[in-house]
């Protein structure tokens, strides 16, 4: 395993058209974010102005991006939130200058992500109050709050060029150093989806006994909503020792505690047993491991499930082909810039490399409308 990140283009209204989407994706079901992320095709290909236009929406999206993770990294909405409303009161706050906190301000104004009803006097939005300031319990920032995605994009040419990442964190140490920013913002972005989910599947099995294996679980955040809807649910949450940690702050603080117990170590080595989980959870790992780990832990997880047990993938499937949608084709961009076998892979690569593993039985479940996930049964 290499080191892994997320991409996320929070203010995709500013530079995307969104009348105007493509439509290559609907040949087949994928991921949860494709809808939000797909770019916008040609209107006419006589309309110079308005392909110009889209050229640079896509091409400035870096000052919005930029603008915003150096707000998350100054603390302005957390400074703003504890009763700082001016330029100077938010500069001195935020250890910064004046006029640059001027600017920064006014730019997050157009950007919508704060207010400025008389001069010189500044306010949160709701969507800034709740996912932006740091005491929020919905607070989506941590991944952003060093710059170790902005450098790792900024290599992307040389990446190319040589086929290598500019920096990898497979080993525990560097890893634990790594993902906790990245899973708590995770957690808040995927705990709908994740609620959405354990509904799907528990569907007529509220009343089932289900021992459930949420394999690199990070905060727990797709077992936690299993647990929390049956009390027959009992998880197995694996990580590395320094992130099962976080998770047992966020099994406790969803108060289901009695009802998990944890595997420490590294996915690839861990003895998963035999015969032991109803349903193993893979969320967001496969694109950082690659195929060949993958399919090893597919291998694996035939073994650890009882009869009939099921592997569910959450993750971004660009369609066979590999023409769409956008956001799972950058992901592996995401990829190639931060591990060294990782990628996004397509329906068709699961569904084999599951048969493969003696895992005969792959379909793809609409979750909710922009969301679907792998989900590959035992005979
Ligand atoms: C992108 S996060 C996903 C967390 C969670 N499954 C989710 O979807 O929010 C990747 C997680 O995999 C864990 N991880 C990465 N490589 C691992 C390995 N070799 N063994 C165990 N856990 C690993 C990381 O510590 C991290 O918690």
């Amino acid at each position: 395993m290499t080191r892994v990140s997320f991409i996320v283009c929070l203010d995709k209204n500013l530079f995307l058209n969104r009348n105007k989407f493509s439509s290559v994706c609907s040949r087949q079901p994928c991921c949860a974010f494709h809808h939000k992320y797909r770019y916008p095709i040609m209107a006419s290909q006589d309309d110079r102005e308005q392909q110009l236009q889209q050229i640079s929406r896509i091409i400035h999206g870096y000052t919005g991006a930029r603008t915003l993770m150096t707000a998350i990294q100054l603390s302005v909405f957390t400074h703003i939130a504890q009763g700082n409303h001016s330029v100077e009161q938010i500069a001195r706050a935020a250890d910064a200058n004046s006029r640059g906190i001027s600017k920064l301000l006014d730019a997050l104004v157009g950007m919508e992500f704060l207010k400025k009803d008389k001069p010189n006097h500044y306010e949160l939005l709701p969507c800034s109050a709740r996912f932006l300031v740091k005491s929020s319990p919905e607070y989506v920032g941590a991944m952003h709050e060093n710059d170790d995605h902005w450098i790792a994009w900024s290599n992307l040419n040389n990446v190319i060029k040589t086929g290598q990442p500019c920096m990898t964190v497979d080993q525990e140490k560097k890893a634990e150093e790594f993902f906790p920013h990245l899973v708590k913002s995770l957690h808040q972005m995927s705990l709908g989806k994740a609620n959405r989910l354990a509904e799907k599947l528990l569907e007529g099995r509220q009343d089932v006994a289900l021992e459930v294996i949420d394999i690199a679980c990070g905060s727990g955040v797709w077992s936690i909503p299993l647990a929390e809807k049956s009390n027959k649910v009992r998880v197995t949450a694996q990580d590395f020792p320094k992130i099962l940690e976080l998770t047992k702050s966020y099994v406790r603080h969803h108060e289901v505690d009695k009802q998990f117990n944890y595997l420490a170590g590294d996915l690839k080595t861990v003895d998963l047993g035999e015969q032991k989980y109803d349903i193993a959870i893979l969320g967001n790992i496969v694109h950082s491991e690659g195929e060949k780990s993958s399919k090893t832990l597919f291998h694996k997880l035939a073994q650890a499930l009882k009869p009939q047990g099921k592997v569910v993938v959450i993750d971004m499937f660009p369609n066979n082909e590999r023409t769409g949608p956008a956001y799972p084709l950058l992901f592996a961009l995401n990829m190639l810039v931060n591990t060294t076998e990782g990628d996004t892979f397509t329906f068709e690569e699961y569904r084999q490399w599951f048969i493969e593993a003696n895992i005969p039985h792959v379909s793809m479940l609409e979750v909710a409308p922009e969301f679907s996930v792998i989900v590959a049964q035992l005979a």
